[in-house]
């Protein structure tokens, strides 16, 4: 397993639709273990292939006890709502309150190819939402106020002088 470098934004392969995953073959599970392995080495709960520079529809997660990989992922129906903070790894882990539905289905593929559906609410629902939008080129700051994507622009900004 390797740790792969993380891509920032404003990369332009975070900011276009991904491919879609068509071979589901070793090469993707060697990848897919090299995504969560370069996820718990950030310390994210999401991770899309996206943000190591891959232009695939392709993510993975481990939140809340639910572990997944996620080829080709749809949202097929949201309801509700929930307050609360997002960031991602992508965006120097910087937070801001961002609403998002509280429930959605997820329809996806698995590692081989299977076609699946998984319901969850909360932060698992928010982390579908999410690394869906990674797989469309959607980053979470285009989903914020222009004053609040703006403060998360300045923090991200600092912390890339800093470093
Ligand atoms: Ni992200």
């Amino acid at each position: 397993m390797t740790v792969r470098a993380i891509v920032e934004y404003p990369a332009a392969v975070l900011l276009s639709p991904g491919d879609p995953v068509v071979t589901f073959d070793a090469d993707l599970e060697t990848l897919v273990r090299d995504m969560f392995e370069t996820m718990y080495d950030a310390g994210g709960v999401g991770l899309a292939a996206q943000q190591i520079g891959l232009a695939l529809r392709l993510f993975v997660m481990d939140c809340e006890g639910l572990k997944l990989v996620a080829a080709n992922p749809e949202i097929l129906a949201t309801t509700g709502e929930q307050g609360g903070e997002e960031g991602c790894l992508s965006v120097g882990k910087i937070h801001a309150e961002l609403k998002r539905p509280e429930r959605v289905v997820l329809r996806a593929q698995d590692v081989k190819g299977r076609l699946f559906e998984r319901e969850a609410s909360g932060l698992a629902a928010r982390c579908f939402q999410h690394e869906t939008d990674h797989c469309d080129g959607i980053l979470f700051i285009r989903h914020l106020s222009p004053v609040r994507r703006d403060i998360v622009m300045r923090k991200f900004r600092k912390i890339k002088k800093d470093r």
